[in-house]
């Protein structure tokens, strides 16, 4: 299908009013990935700070020290936003900005920062969507256990406590947690974020506190932010077998709880899934699964590609992660294209949890380089949205409850271990002039949301 077939199609979608005027188009970003000014005003230092500074932790060294600059351009960058024209705007807040020891006191800088965001981007008519958490623990709370302390899920709530005081009069979205699943996945069972183990104990440990954190900032949210619209942010993607042997999908039954259940079924169902129920049945006191399944609004997904594992008994938690199998569609990063994929993990978060979505990820990577007249014609990331916002039409026609739409990301930006050579903007970012010049995915993604074809979109090659 060529870029103008789908354009058309996509516009038809919009005509037949499938998706309703309210829909929710946006995009998304992390602190530690766009803003930079690691040590200005009084920042205290994050666990991807003294983690990403490690030789071959992140790809050539990359740090986010300076990262888009976004503490000084986010004026700039909320301009760009408003060239786009999109209704919502998804960030997070960076944790040791407004607490550098993680608790106790405040930063005033870093929490008027956030002011002049949101103050921002709501002149610009786009309506902030707050996360709490996306992966820059306070060193100061890493050095006192991290998320193996169970002291942490009162830390949390302090802190969320802080965030909703201050900002709760103004933004009325709120997620917890950023792909829970991802982080403590990575930071513990295989060892490729912060803090660098492969321990599945310690694993166990902080999936179960991350949870009972989620519970207890979802209850200090409610009560100090009125008509509060909270949920948490999952990263659901297919989890397959390499190999369609029984070991094989039994990795792959395994990831899926990991990656996909250990935190969307202990906050909305109250249970963990069967395997994991087992291993984190030492952390878990009495009324614990009460203080972890609070009531919340919607369930917020971020969604790119199936993932694949094996089965590996000499790895610590007995599967492998492997690649995407050669023969199907990839984006230039290698993750595989599938949006019928998208299509069923959408209908099935809607049959499964009974709330209302919001995809609050989606995009493709790229090693990206600007062409002879300094333009980026990204026509592989045109054709990657368009199928997936097809995709996520087809779910909508088929009952799902969707609800909103957040490209990942507005930038190019820190992509954690992968450093500044992947690229997710629909903004190209030059990291040494700090220059923002929009994609040609930005323009039809501007064209998409105005609901006007416009100029014909380029052909694909
Ligand atoms: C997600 C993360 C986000 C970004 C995208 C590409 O897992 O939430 O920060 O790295 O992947």
């Amino acid at each position: 299908m060529s870029a103008a077939t789908i354009q058309e199609r996509l516009q038809g979608e919009l005509e037949r009013h499938l998706v309703p005027r309210d829909f929710v188009w946006g995009v998304s970003t992390s602190s530690y990935q766009i803003e930079g000014a690691a040590a200005v005003d009084g920042r205290g230092p994050s666990v991807w700070d003294g983690y990403s500074r490690v030789p071959g932790h992140v790809a050539n060294g990359h740090t986010g020290d300076v990262a888009c600059d976004h503490y000084h351009r986010y004026a700039e960058d909320t301009a760009l936003m408003r060239g786009l024209g999109v209704n919502a705007y998804r960030f997070s807040v960076a944790w040791p900005r407004v607490l550098p020891a993680g608790r106790g006191a405040a930063n005033e800088a870093g929490l008027a920062f956030y002011d002049r965001v949101i103050d921002g981007v709501l002149a610009a008519g786009i309506e902030p969507w707050l996360c709490l958490y996306h992966w820059d623990l306070p060193q100061a709370l890493q050095d006192q256990g991290g998320w193996l302390n169970r002291d942490i899920a009162g830390w949390f709530a302090d802190y969320a406590t802080l965030v909703a005081r201050r900002f709760g009069d103004r933004v009325k979205r709120f997620a917890t947690f950023n792909e829970p699943g991802v982080f403590t996945l990575f930071g513990y069972g295989l060892a490729w974020h912060p803090p660098g183990l492969t321990d599945p104990a310690a694993l166990h440990q902080a999936i179960h506190h991350v949870n009972l954190a989620h519970g207890a900032a979802v209850d200090a949210l409610r009560a100090h932010v009125a008509s509060a619209s909270i949920g948490a942010t999952h990263s659901v993607q297919p989890a397959r077998p390499v190999d369609h042997t029984a070991a094989d999908e039994a990795a792959a039954t395994l990831l899926d709880e990991y990656w996909n259940k250990a935190f969307a079924e202990a906050q909305i169902l109250g249970h963990y899934p069967p395997a994991l129920a087992r291993a984190v049945e030492p952390y878990v006191q009495a009324g614990d699964m009460e203080r972890i399944c609070r009531p919340t609004d919607w369930f917020g997904v971020n969604h790119y590609s199936p993932v694949f594992a094996r089965a590996d008994a000499a790895a610590p938690l007995g599967f492998a992660w492997a690649d995407a199998p050669d023969n199907v569609p990839k984006t230039q990063v290698g993750w595989q294209v599938d949006p019928a994929a998208f299509r069923d993990t959408l209908v099935d978060l809607d049959r499964r949890y009974r709330l209302p979505i919001y995809v609050l990820e989606n995009g493709a990577g790229g090693h990206e380089k600007l062409d002879a007249s300094g333009n980026l014609i990204d026509l592989e990331r045109i054709g990657y949205l368009a199928v997936y916002i097809g995709a996520m039409y087809d779910a909508i026609a088929a009952g799902a409850d969707v609800r909103g739409y957040f490209v990942w990301s507005l930038l190019d930006n820190f992509e954690w271990g992968a450093g500044y050579d992947c690229r997710f903007g629909l903004v190209y970012v030059d990291p040494v002039t700090q220059r923002r010049i929009p994609k040609a995915s930005a323009h039809w993604y501007a064209n998409l949301i105005r609901g006007m074809v416009g100029e014909a979109p380029p052909q694909e090659p």
